[in-house]
């Protein structure tokens, strides 16, 4: 059975000791409150990385993961971080592909496919993130869009490696608008989303894979979002900042 997941996003936000508050917050409500088995994940800025993942030691349900990390293995990028970096800091998880990334520092999906093998290499599970543009959707090419973003992205990946990825789908035009997809449209996309990876690599793969929904999710949304059968958790911006409404979404699986 595939896992569930819900994945808090900080962006650039928290300083150090802001983010080890809210994480230790966290880590404490997830012992106490959490009873299924779905796993909470924090995507924190590096800075916070190594100290998340010492509080998070000895708890399955939390793991922690990085927003970003370089396409080269090492050497003379100034002011890049690399994937064994991410790694050894015990960050098990990695974004990758998020709009934000796409829209303000030029990723593509050729970078993207490059970004996804240097993580897997290391040892991190990238969650991928795929998503259309509002201009998109009104000119009703979001199946293409997404289509491509899977083929360019990650279906280059081995049956192994591609088992180690989490794909996350985000209508950039949800994301930290208070816009979020209805429950079919979202139910509409990541169902045709698993019928990619079926055709792909095989429908049990497809059956296995993690598929979350991210764009303005938040306690109210997410009990109707998750009931949908081919969502399985979600990539939480803004809700996931505040403890409480970020553990209200992870106790949805409960
Ligand atoms: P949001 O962000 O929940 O604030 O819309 C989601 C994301 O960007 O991953």
């Amino acid at each position: 059975m595939r896992k569930k997941i819900v994945a808090g996003n900080w962006k650039m936000n928290l300083d150090y000791n802001e983010g080890l508050s809210l994480f230790s917050e966290i880590v404490n409500m997830v012992k106490d409150e959490v009873t299924g088995q779905q796993q909470a994940v924090v995507c924190s800025p590096f800075i916070h990385l190594y100290s998340l993942a010492q509080l998070a030691k000895g708890h399955d349900k939390v793991a922690v993961g990085a927003q970003n990390i370089n396409d080269h293995e090492a050497g003379a990028y100034t002011g890049e971080t690399s994937a064994k970096m991410v790694k050894s800091t015990g960050a098990a998880y990695v974004i990758l592909g998020h709009s934000e990334r796409r829209q303000y520092f030029g990723e593509d999906n050729k970078l993207l496919a490059v970004k996804t093998d240097v993580a897997l290499k290391n040892g991190l599970k990238p969650i991928f993130c795929i998503g259309e543009t509002l201009d998109e959707r009104e000119a009703e090419q979001h199946f293409d869009v997404i289509k491509t973003q899977l083929q360019e992205g990650v279906f280059h990946l081995s049956t192994e490696e591609f088992s180690q990825t989490v794909l996350a789908y985000e209508p950039v035009w949800a994301i930290g608008t208070g816009k979020t997809a209805t429950a079919e449209q979202a139910q509409e996309i990541h169902a045709f989303i698993r019928e990619q990876v079926a055709n792909n690599y095989t429908q049990e793969v497809a059956d296995n894979t993690t598929i979350l929904y991210g764009g303005s999710a938040n306690p109210k949304n997410a009990p109707e979002l998750f009931a949908q059968p081919d969502i399985d958790g979600g990539l939480i911006g803004g809700a996931s900042l505040k403890s409480r409404d970020f553990l209200d979404i992870v106790k949805v699986f409960n």
